[in-house]
């Protein structure tokens, strides 16, 4: 059998710092929200390449890393993203979201209308590649929801590390993504995130959440 393996390099850290740098993390992300209103200031662009680098980083299904990260700054590409979010929207909204839809999203006072793909000054459009495509030779990736779940998860992470905001967007149908972006039909969109400065003064739904205690048990 092949031996390809290299040294893991690794520094045990004391008991103090393991519960310091744990608590550290969990205070910096209970202070995370969804940012749905954005302000147009610009970001360094070196700031959303070392998110997205952090967010690749994720571990994945046999190492298929099956994922793609669309870094979209020019004005008119998220112009042309937003007219096609708000086209298949404004049918939802008027056609095909139920009123209880409906009733159940009114707490985030959301419509068809989505500013925020004008406004932030980069999206990151996520694909998940299903399947590998080499000439004739089709190789699908296994795990690729998960692990491009994953990736997803760092990238939020890594965001709100970097002191800015997001919010996952998911528009319904997305295939207009993958024709604008020019992606193949191997990958298919999953969410699309806003990055920026939120908007100032911006409110949040005060939303009920669950009891920590209700997510997790120990056994
Ligand atoms: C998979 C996923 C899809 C989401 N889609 C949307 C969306 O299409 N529009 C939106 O305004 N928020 C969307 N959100 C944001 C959620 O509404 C938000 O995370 C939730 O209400 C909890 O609020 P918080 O992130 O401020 O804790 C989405 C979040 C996730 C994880």
């Amino acid at each position: 059998m092949e031996d390809n393996f290299i040294q893991f390099e690794y520094k045990k850290l004391s008991e103090t710092d393991l519960i310091k740098n744990s608590g550290t993390f969990l205070e910096q992300m209970s202070n995370r929200r969804t940012i749905r209103e954005f302000s147009t200031e610009i970001v360094p662009e070196e700031v959303i390449v070392n998110i997205v680098k952090a967010a690749s980083t994720a571990p994945s299904g046999g190492n298929a890393q099956p994922f793609l990260f669309c870094i979209v700054k020019d004005k008119e590409t998220k112009h042309k993203i937003r007219n096609g979010a708000e086209k298949e929207e404004k049918l939802n909204y008027e056609k095909r979201y139920s009123d209880d839809f409906k009733k159940k999203v009114s707490k985030f006072k959301v419509t068809w209308e989505k500013p925020f793909l004008d406004d932030a000054p980069y999206l990151i459009v996520v694909f998940k590649e299903k399947y590998k495509k080499t000439g004739d030779l089709i190789q699908k990736n296994n795990y690729f929801t998960e692990s491009t779940g994953i990736a997803m998860g760092l990238l939020v992470a890594s965001i709100h590390n970097a002191g800015l905001v997001t919010v996952p967007y998911s528009p319904a149908p997305m295939n207009f993504l993958s024709e604008i972006l020019d992606i193949p039909e191997n990958l298919s969109p999953v969410l699309v995130f806003p990055v920026g400065y939120p908007k100032e003064g911006t409110k949040v739904p005060n939303l009920k959440k669950k009891k920590f205690e209700e997510m997790y048990k120990v056994y």
